[in-house]
């Protein structure tokens, strides 16, 4: 605990150094399974394939920088809100220790072999039960805060804080439904068509619990934090919020489109999914508006420039996700490259974009130094984006290649194309997304420099955490 109001910010800077770190292996890790397509030598067994490699990028990726931000942002986020100091900061520093345990287990178990074989649910029941430990003590903390709140309206970021604790944990406790067999061994408590249900109403729900309100919430608070005017329309953002929830808990069989799941299970989930961009826009409308006569601060500052880049690759994101729930679309793209290229315009255009608004937003703050380089933000900046792109739109090419390819058929309806001659085509399209992969590991490298020249010898500033408080 550090200022006059006693919030709790140790434990915000603790879990922001961690996560930047967790962020840094995950995009290492990602760039490696890039180059490991394309030179197929650089896999080395039994640890180091990209079997074993690639969830271990998913997994840093999500759950070490995603989730270990989010830990940051929402602890910092909170107190302010609520105007309140953090529950039990004893427990917060306990969580930051668990959570890095919990990540290195991963890794480790991940890199082993041992995996359920579910995407973004591969931990074995042990690391998923200190999962489920780590994630109590994450909400209990930020639930008594508000409840114990000195301010009494509910801004949306909250909303969105709230969502996310209760959305995840609700998803975790159903999908990690095992029966264990050994230590290192368990069974689905489902079985069939029956198992995938669950597994991607869990895996859809990660993209909207994980990868969707937490970014809001971040979002909402920095985005008027950042150009000084408030939101555009509260009302919009709550209606916008219930709408969200509701809609995205019914979408999850889009990825499991023409297979032995039910019919109208599939047409429930292309019908929700296209109704999503409803609210999700919505969201994106209202960033838009707020900058009505602030536009030329995307020039000027550049908070603004990562918030309003984020919301628009989330409103494109959220164009693009419900057209692959259309049946006839997702006949075509499914199976291809075309997905990875909707992922990591999300991950990297949306998620990581906002995440990174946030941490410069925080550092002069909690540091009371300014930010040591401008140009090396935008340089940070363009480098992430035109990474970003670049892997983003090889990708789309790729698959509608591949789609293409897979899909032609000779007269006699015998198929044009071996599987392996579709491989073959692929391959300047997977040396794109490396080199893609590299421009983005520098701009992030660049972005730890100057963190860290911040901390170690940047200009102190008047802009101490609780200067900031004070607009809270
Ligand atoms: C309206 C919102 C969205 C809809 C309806 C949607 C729809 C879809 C669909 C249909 C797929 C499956 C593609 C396939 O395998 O054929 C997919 C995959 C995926 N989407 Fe989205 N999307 C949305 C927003 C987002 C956002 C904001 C993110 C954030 C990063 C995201 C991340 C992902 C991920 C990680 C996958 C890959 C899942 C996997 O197969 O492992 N989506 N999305
Ligand atoms: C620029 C650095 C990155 C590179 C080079 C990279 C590379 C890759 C590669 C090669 C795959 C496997 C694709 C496949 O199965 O065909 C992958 C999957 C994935 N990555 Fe990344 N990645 C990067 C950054 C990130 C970040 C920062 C996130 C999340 C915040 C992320 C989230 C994911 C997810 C969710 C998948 C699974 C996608 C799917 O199943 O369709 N990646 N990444």
């Amino acid at each position: 605990m550090s200022l006059k109001e006693g919030y709790a910010d140790d434990v915000v800077k603790g879990f922001m150094t961690w996560s930047i770190i967790w962020g840094l292996v995950a995009v290492l890790v990602g760039v490696l399974i890039s180059f490991q397509l394309v030179f197929p030598q650089l896999n080395f067994p039994p640890y180091l394939t990209y079997g074993r490699l690639r969830p271990i990028h998913t997994n840093a990726a999500i759950f070490g920088w995603g989730i270990g931000s989010f830990m940051a942002l929402f602890f910092y986020i909170t107190q302010r809100l609520t105007k309140t100091p953090l529950w039990s900061p004893g427990l917060a520093r306990f969580q930051l220790y668990l959570f890095n345990v919990v990540i290195a287990l991963a890794a480790v178990t991940l890199a082993l072999g041992m995996n359920r074989s579910k995407e973004y649910a591969e931990l074995e029941w042990p690391v998923a039960l200190l999962v489920v430990i780590l994630w109590v003590i994450f909400s209990a903390n930020i639930i008594m805060t508000i409840v114990r709140r000195k301010e009494e309206q509910l801004y949306i970021s909250l909303w969105y804080i709230l969502a996310t604790l209760v959305g995840v944990a609700v998803l975790y406790l159903v999908n990690n439904a095992v029966i264990p067999v050994s230590l290192f061994k368990s069974y689905s408590a489902y079985a069939g068509a029956n198992d995938a249900n669950v597994q991607w109403w869990y895996g859809h729900n990660a993209v909207a619990m994980v990868l969707t309100t937490p970014p809001l919430a971040i979002f909402y608070y920095f985005l008027p934090k950042s150009t000084g005017v408030p939101i555009y329309s509260h009302r919009m953002g709550i209606i916008a919020f219930w709408s969200l929830i509701f809609m995205y808990l019914w979408t999850g069989a889009h990825h499991l489109l023409w297979t032995p799941v039910p019919d109208w299970v599939q047409t429930l989930a292309m019908a929700f999914s296209i109704m999503l961009i409803a609210p999700s826009w919505a969201a994106v409308f209202n960033g838009y508006f707020s900058m009505n006569g602030q536009w030329h601060q995307m020039r000027d500052n550049y908070l603004v420039k990562f918030l309003i880049f984020g919301i628009t690759f989330y409103g494109l994101q959220t164009l693009q996700g419900p057209s692959q729930a259309v049946r006839t679309f997702s006949a075509f793209i499914h199976y291809t490259d075309w997905v990875p290229g909707h992922v990591h315009m999300g991950a990297l255009g949306w998620v990581s974009l906002v995440i990174f608004a946030g941490f410069y937003y925080l550092v002069p703050r909690l540091y009371g130094r300014e930010i040591y380089s401008v140009t090396l933000v935008n340089l940070h900046f363009w480098l992430a984006v035109i990474g970003q792109l670049i892997y983003s739109i090889s990708m789309w090419v790729a698959g509608v290649q591949q789609a293409a390819m897979l899909h032609a058929s000779n007269p006699d309806g015998t198929l044009h194309y071996s599987f392996m001659e579709t491989f073959v085509e692929m391959y300047p399209y997977w040396h794109a997304r490396a080199g893609a992969g590299v421009i983005y590991l520098i701009s992030l490298l660049v972005f730890i420099y100057n963190m860290v020249k911040t901390v170690t010898s940047g200009k102190p500033t008047q802009l101490t955490a609780s200067a900031a408080s004070t607009n809270a």
